[in-house]
């Protein structure tokens, strides 16, 4: 739990659009400096320029592939250069390839695996000792409600975001004894470009034959019925202020885990979503 925000210091990945973005807007109005990083370089630094008419100096931008663990470690070291000791990290990174399961492709599945996944590893393993021994620190995970529950044509993404649901909670439980905090966001749907998936599509990964039309529908429920960004770095922001582990967005997040719950609990076979 870090009380006051003011004064400290920030890294977000994936931070160029959405969600982390709208977080490190919110850290720049409780008086943090940002380190803004993302694989996408013109993004990245049309962003960096936006915030530092007003931010000025607190904020700054590294271009970073998460799936490269050298490239982490370098984001680590240029944030200390920077600013001194980092003490809240989002591991926030992600992609949202879409598709039914068996039109999938197995490098879609690496691809997704390697940024969601391997990506908050490579956070955590590049921060974590630094802030342990700074004696001071708070991680946040971003996984997804689709991390509690599965729903149909997001199996991948799905088991993506449960991977970082179990990693966050062993970390957390892991960091308890220490003074470093971490937090696991499980949003439902939030208005961003998450489902816009060619753009950031590396060549080698195959998308399969259904993807841009199962894509282009996901994107358009996410922009009419997505909450907005800034909501939900609002309850970042108080979540690391708390200490609290489990950040939600929508109402209907608990009730769908909760009917996983209840399913394994009188051996039912998986409901489907209410
Ligand atoms: N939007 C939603 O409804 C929703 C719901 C639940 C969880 N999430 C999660 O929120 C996080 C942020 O996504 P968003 O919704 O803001 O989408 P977004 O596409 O607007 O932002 C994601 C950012 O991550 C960057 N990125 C992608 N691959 C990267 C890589 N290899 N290295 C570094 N940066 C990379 C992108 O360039 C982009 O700027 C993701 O982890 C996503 O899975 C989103």
């Amino acid at each position: 739990m870090i009380e006051d925000l003011n004064g400290r210091v920030a890294v977000v990945t994936g931070g160029a659009s959405g969600i982390g973005l709208a977080m490190a807007e919110a850290f720049l109005v409780e008086g943090m400096s940002v380190v803004l990083s993302d694989v996408d370089q013109v993004s990245l630094v049309a962003q960096v320029d936006r915030l530092s008419a007003d931010a000025g100096g607190r904020v700054s931008g590294v271009v970073c592939d998460v799936v490269d663990p050298d490239a982490v470690a370098a984001l680590a070291d240029k944030a200390r250069d920077r600013y001194g000791v980092v003490h809240v990290l989002c591991n926030n990174a992600g992609v949202g390839p879409a598709g039914a399961m068996l039109a999938t492709t197995a490098s879609e599945w690496r691809w997704t695996f390697d940024v969601n996944v391997l990506g908050v590893a490579h956070g955590v393993l590049n921060f974590a000792p630094q802030m342990v021994e700074a004696g001071v620190g708070h991680i946040v995970n971003v996984a997804s409600q689709a991390g509690l529950m599965t729903n149909v044509l997001l199996g991948m993404y799905s088991a993506s975001k449960h991977a970082v649901v179990g990693l966050s909670e062993a970390l957390y439980r892991e960091l308890e004894l220490t003074s470093v905090g971490v937090s696991c966001l499980c949003p439902e749907l939030v208005a961003t470009e998450i489902f816009d998936v060619a753009r950031l599509r590396p060549k080698w990964v195959d998308s399969g034959e259904t993807s841009d039309t199962t894509q282009r529908s996901l994107a358009e429920i996410l922009a009419q019925r997505g909450v907005g960004a800034d909501l939900v770095a609002n309850r970042v922001v108080e979540a690391i202020q708390t200490g609290r582990f489990w950040v939600f967005t929508h109402d209907v997040t608990v009730p769908a885990a909760m009917q996983r719950c209840r399913d394994i609990e009188v051996g039912q076979n998986p409901s489907a979503l209410a």
